[in-house]
């Protein structure tokens, strides 16, 4: 069964078309990644679909129900976790998860057992009797994710749940993620970190300004790159400059792209004669190589190609 099904949604702002026209479903239990650059419309699909605003054309089925005419029905069904911080400062983490619960009618030991579960999940716990305005940002972010999840939603958003986190706090927050979709919960993020898509996504959609322009998983989506991006990595003795790199590889026709991580040369081609050639050069010249290997493109390659962005690392 599908979790969610959606047609030709649209949504406008004034002059602008937010979201174009895009059709996609979500498989009941999939991890579903919705990616693109700032801008493309996936916070606000994820608005759409999480009930907080109204498109203005198109159709939204949660869980079979019909959004427009369900709304009480599917908001007890669903969870959405953006990085707004909806806490009460006052309030400590117990008492503002079970205070979100009452709002859900979750009731009272079902609502404790739930907190207990979930402060634990994200290390919590030994806060749970603190105020919430004497939390670093990273302890808010975590206590207002499980937030999202204290009815035991059966479908949860995720809108960025790790942007701006410090490293642990992603961890965790990604960990937990992956756990509630092993349980069975359906899970549609939104992310910036390629990295977060290739470690928790069943499949991906790519969005540019309002439309989807592929939906794939990450298997099919490589494979079908392959034929065009390949990637080779070298390693060299000598260690020359990146200049130098990009004036000698740089003037092959089909290389799209030169990079240095650390000691190794990255090239980007669309090509096999390029690979023959980038090969001719490093004999020509005499480069000293350690070791070389082609791959398959990552996902991030991909993403450069279809959207001509590159998307932001923030770490
Ligand atoms: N409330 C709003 N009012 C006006 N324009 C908006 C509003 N929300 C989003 N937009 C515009 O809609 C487009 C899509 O935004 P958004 O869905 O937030 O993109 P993303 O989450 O992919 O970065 C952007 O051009 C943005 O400026
Ligand atoms: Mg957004």
């Amino acid at each position: 069964m599908n979790a969610i099904e959606v047609e030709e949604l649209t949504k406008h702002f004034k002059s602008i078309t937010a979201v174009d026209s895009i059709s996609f479903e979500v498989k009941s239990g999939e991890c579903f990644a919705l990616i693109g650059p700032n801008g493309a419309g996936k916070s606000t699909t994820i608005k759409m679909l999480a009930t907080l605003i109204q498109p203005d054309s198109g159709r939204i089925h949660i869980m079979g129900h019909e959004l427009s005419h369900e709304k009480k029905k599917v908001r007890k069904r669903i969870g959405l976790a953006s990085e707004s911080v909806i806490l009460y400062e006052r309030l400590t983490a117990l008492e503002n998860l079970l205070f979100f619960a009452g709002l859900y009618h979750v009731p009272k030991s079902v609502a404790m057992r739930k907190a207990e579960e979930l402060l634990k999940l994200v290390e919590m716990w030994r806060w749970r009797n603190k105020t919430v305005d004497t939390f670093s940002a990273g302890m808010k972010q975590r206590v207002n994710t499980i937030r999202a999840l204290i009815h035991s939603p059966k479908i949860v958003f995720f809108d960025e749940p790790t942007l701006a986190l410090d490293p642990q706090t992603s961890l965790i927050v990604r960990n937990l993620i992956k756990r509630i979709n092993n349980n069975g919960t359906t899970v549609i993020l939104t992310t910036h970190l390629m990295k977060e898509v290739e470690s928790l996504a069943d499949r991906i959609a790519i969005m540019k300004s309002g439309k989807i322009l592929i939906i794939s998983t990450l298997e099919e989506l490589k494979s079908n790159f392959d034929s065009e991006v390949k990637k080779i990595t070298v390693k060299l003795e000598d260690n020359l400059s990146i200049e130098s790199m990009q004036k000698i590889f740089g003037t092959l026709k089909d290389v799209k792209k030169i990079s240095k991580n650390l000691d190794r040369l990255e090239i980007l081609y669309t090509s096999s004669n390029t690979f023959r050639e980038i090969m001719r050069i490093i004999t020509e010249k005499h480069l000293r190589v350690k070791s070389f290997n082609t791959s398959m493109p990552t996902l991030e390659e991909i993403f450069i190609k279809l959207t001509g962005y590159e998307p932001q690392e923030r770490v």
